[in-house]
């Protein structure tokens, strides 16, 4: 009989275990502990004069039969408001070393249209210039960050281009722009001085990017009165992109010694998650779970190219006075099937909405020197929040997560201790589990989670000190394939659902699906 009953609870045991069985992740979270305030700037974007980027993502013309307010679409316009998006970073990328903003000011008619050479050599009408964008910045609430020319254009055409933006006083400038309809001056909160001048920007060596560098600082200014001291417009040097640090040590060193009559703020770094090396080949539809491993392999070197960097930062400037500013990063797929290759078109998939936790995971641990931070890019570009399609609009997983992390912006990161565990898929070893926490301005503990693992779910069992609460809720992003996409057709297959939480004698527990971004806050 007692063999029978064994044998019985051992049937129903297994019987008990789901298909899937769930592996457990012990976290502890004190929030009584603290770290450096996580820059609501590292959720920037970036908007570059690229394929749909500006013309049809944003801009559509006041006569369009897209409605529109002045010419910029009001669904995007909504859309990116509830983002709180800090800053944007705008023309360019490769393009902003070819741009010559007197092309892009005055009556649309009277502007001249020009040849984007940068991006698929397409005429560009220029109806998209300075006073657009900064009407667009004004519709969504966000900061300017210009990235001025230093590979074609003139320290005087971007100290003019400075003026017309930011002059109070009646200059012939600031008089041009009131009759171009906007009397008071604007505030341009970041300069970016040149973009990958390495490369695209001029193939510049290092010390010949420093004698420029020091030129532009010194007399490309923000005279906007109202940006003086410690609201002063943060002046952004190229930096490197790759893990290379030569470039940063000649940058560093130059401003280490540098005298009254330049400075800058920060030093910018560009890292593109391309998991089979350039050109980019991964699909971004219809992809295998391999593939998904072996980006969000690749992605997670991010925090080795930050600790590199920041190394030789540290050497120069070891109170972090000078932000790493990582302002372009994202996943550059291979070209989606029929689209032009010079437009950068691609998908979005659940697998970008976890490539992008993982990363503003990291620039959320390394906070003290990274502060600031600018996906690549904002609208029908590489990793993109939002597709568009004439009239019809797409809101994509990565924008799902951008929306997730809004307690985040400005909260202050609260260490968190965990085991990542390992996950193995097609020969490629994951972390099973990466997690954040912060507290808010109001003192509320948020916590994120994502589980990495592509088939099981993960228990999560959180010991929570410092605060006292009794649940948890928020939202969780998954779907049910690792290339699941949100289509014009289908829009809400990767959209966030609600998830709650106990929490009893000071532990939490919630069980998480697999591949999946979840964020919580704590309940009193
Ligand atoms: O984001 C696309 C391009 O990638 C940018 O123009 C350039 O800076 C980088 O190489």
């Amino acid at each position: 009989m007692r063999g029978f009953l064994f044998g019985l609870s051992f049937m129903l045991a297994i019987l008990a275990v789901p298909a899937t069985a769930q592996e457990t992740a012990h976290l502890s979270v004190d929030a009584s502990k603290s770290g450096a305030k996580i820059d609501r700037n590292l959720f920037g974007q970036f908007a570059e004069n690229l394929g749909h980027g500006l013309y049809e993502g944003i801009w559509v013309g006041p006569g369009s039969s897209i409605p529109n307010t002045r010419g910029i679409r009001n669904d995007v316009v909504t859309a990116l408001k509830a983002l709180k998006v800090p800053n944007v970073r705008w023309p360019g990328g490769c393009f902003a070393d070819q741009y010559h903003w007197r092309k892009g000011i005055g009556p649309a008619a009277q502007r001249p249209a020009t040849l984007n050479s940068a991006w698929g050599g397409v005429v560009d009408t220029n109806s998209f210039g300075t006073d657009e964008f900064m009407d667009f910045m004004q519709q969504i609430g966000s900061q300017p960050y210009v990235s001025v020319n230093v590979g074609s254009g003139t320290p005087q055409e971007a100290s003019e281009w400075m003026e017309y933006m930011t002059a109070a006083q009646p200059t012939a400038l600031a008089k041009e722009r009131t009759a171009n309809g906007h009397s008071d001056p604007y505030k341009v909160g970041i300069m970016g001085i040149g973009n990958e001048s390495w490369s695209c920007g001029g193939d510049m060596t290092a010390d010949y990017y420093v004698s420029q560098l020091k030129i532009y600082s010194r007399f490309v200014d923000n005279v906007n009165p109202s940006q003086k001291g410690s609201n002063h417009m943060l002046k952004i040097a190229v930096g490197p992109g790759f893990p290379e640090t030569e470039w940063t040590e000649a940058v560093m060193k130059a401003w280490k010694s540098h005298d009254w009559s330049w400075d800058i703020d920060g030093l910018s770094l560009h890292s593109y998650t391309v998991p089979n090396g350039w050109p980019p080949s991964t699909p971004s539809v219809d992809f295998a779970i391999a593939d998904y491993a072996k980006t969000l392999k690749s992605t997670l070197f991010m925090d080795e190219l930050l600790r590199k960097q920041e190394a030789v930062m540290d050497k120069y400037d070891p109170d972090k006075k000078i932000a790493l500013v990582v302002d372009e990063w994202g996943a550059w797929h291979a070209p989606l099937p029929g689209s032009n290759p010079s437009f950068l078109v691609q998908q979005n998939s659940l697998r970008d909405a976890i490539l992008a936790s993982l990363n503003l995971n990291i620039f959320a641990r390394h906070a003290d020197r990274v502060r600031m931070a600018n996906i690549a890019q904002m609208i029908n570009v590489l990793q993109a929040m939002i597709l568009t399609d004439k009239e019809k609009m797409v809101l994509t997983p990565t924008y799902y997560v951008y929306k997730m992390y809004l307690p985040f912006q400005d909260a202050n990161f609260v260490p968190v201790d965990f085991d990542p565990s390992t996950v193995h898929r097609d020969g490629i070893t994951l972390p099973r589990v990466d997690a954040l926490a912060a507290k808010d301005s109001s003192g509320k503990l948020w916590i994120e989670i994502t589980n990495l693992d592509p088939g099981k779910p993960l228990e999560i069992d959180a010991e929570i000190t410092g605060i006292s609460a009794r649940s948890a809720r928020g939202e969780t992003l998954t779907a049910s394939a690792v290339d699941s996409v949100n289509t014009f057709a289908v829009p809400n297959t990767v959209v966030p659902k609600s998830i709650s939480a106990i929490v009893k004698d000071g532990k939490l527990s919630l069980t998480v699906e697999p591949k999946s971004v979840t964020v919580i806050s704590l309940e009193p």
